[in-house]
């Protein structure tokens, strides 16, 4: 049976990129094979500073998960920092990581294109995600295009133990579904927290009008012609709705006599009901306030224990033990 494995910062509320490019095919997943998700809160404390708010966005995540169909019957939904020998094996794959291979990881380079300081977990930043990935005998990693890089660097960094210390790590394969590569954000570009043009999962019915009638569009006056193809309205509304709406929106930007204003309350209507049945499951789920505490408690105790035996046998092999 497959093992697969995926995370998720807790560095605010989930939004559209997260669950098309990984919540929804993680939970597809869970029943395909043995899955592990988990709310990565240690890579989180590389930017978000305020405990309290860290605490909230990790609840917020897991409940926001649970609400899409998560199934902790199924899968096992817990906390990285629950499982400390993440940690653990991130450093004996420090010992192991070229400085040069970290030099040219996506996230560090931006850091520095930015002019920002980075900080060491900043740059160690993706030893630690080979640590995750490793420390349970992944198979199948579902994520993103833009975690592509880390994924390699974990395989990477599995074969060169491998070298040393014999066959310790299986080598993970990255999943990522081509048509949810990359989810534009409410501006064109890929949908970042850090571009500030997300759509988070859950906003309140006047929140979420309002974003999208935020989107910057040309001066193209109703009466005329549009063009469907440079629209982030028809790059988004095709996530949420049949092929035929897509083409309808498609031909009535080509025919002109449609104003984008229209179009943008064709997108919102076409969010809000998408999310509307996990919408009511959240609430329900959230009426219950030990709920995700506990499904999060007993996610770290089956996490720990697979955890803990591979970590084990990697000690052991390492010459820490035995
Ligand atoms: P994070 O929290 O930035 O994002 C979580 C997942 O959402 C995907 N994603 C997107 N997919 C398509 N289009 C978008 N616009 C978009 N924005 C985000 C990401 O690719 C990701 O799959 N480093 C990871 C967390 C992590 C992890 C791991 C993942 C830590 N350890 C081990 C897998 C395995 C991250 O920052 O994801």
């Amino acid at each position: 049976m497959k093992r697969i494995l995926s995370g998720i910062k807790p560095t605010g509320k989930p939004h559209i990129g997260n669950y098309f490019g990984m919540m929804r095919p993680a939970i597809e997943w869970q029943d395909k094979g043995e899955a592990f998700y988990f709310i990565a809160d240690y890579h989180a404390l590389t930017t978000v500073f305020d405990p309290v708010k860290l605490r909230e966005y990790s609840r917020g995540v897991a409940l926001d998960f649970l609400a899409c169909g998560l199934d902790p019957a199924k899968a096992v939904l817990f906390r990285q920092s629950d499982v400390p020998a993440h940690t653990e094996l991130a450093w004996l794959l420090s010992c192991q990581t070229p400085m040069p291979m970290l030099e040219n990881a996506h996230a560090y380079k931006d850091h520095l294109a930015k002019e920002k300081t980075p900080s060491h977990g900043l740059f160690a930043y993706p030893v630690l995600m080979a640590a995750d990935i490793l420390i349970y005998d992944s198979d199948v990693v579902p994520v993103g295009k833009d975690q592509k890089q880390h994924v390699e660097i974990t395989r990477d960094l599995a074969t060169k133990m491998n070298g040393i210390y014999g066959p310790i790590f299986k080598v993970p394969e990255a999943s990522i579904l081509p048509t949810v590569a990359t989810i534009p954000g409410l501006d064109g570009q890929k949908m970042s927290k850090s571009y500030d043009n997300t759509i988070e999962l859950f906003l309140e019915e006047k929140a979420l009008k309002k974003k999208i009638m935020g989107i910057v569009t040309d001066s193209t006056p109703v009466e005329e012609p549009k063009d469907p193809a440079t629209s982030s309205i028809v790059a988004l509304y095709r996530f949420f709705v049949p092929e035929t709406d897509v083409e309808k929106m498609e031909a009535d930007f080509r025919a002109g006599g449609v104003g984008y204003g229209d179009f943008k309350k064709r997108l919102f209507g076409a969010i809000w009901e998408y999310f509307s049945s996990m919408r009511i499951k959240r609430a329900e789920l959230a009426a219950d306030p030990g709920y995700v505490d506990a499904v999060l408690k007993a996610g770290a105790e089956r996490a720990s224990s697979t955890a803990n035996q591979v970590m084990e046998r990697v000690r052991k092999a390492v010459g820490l033990r035995g």
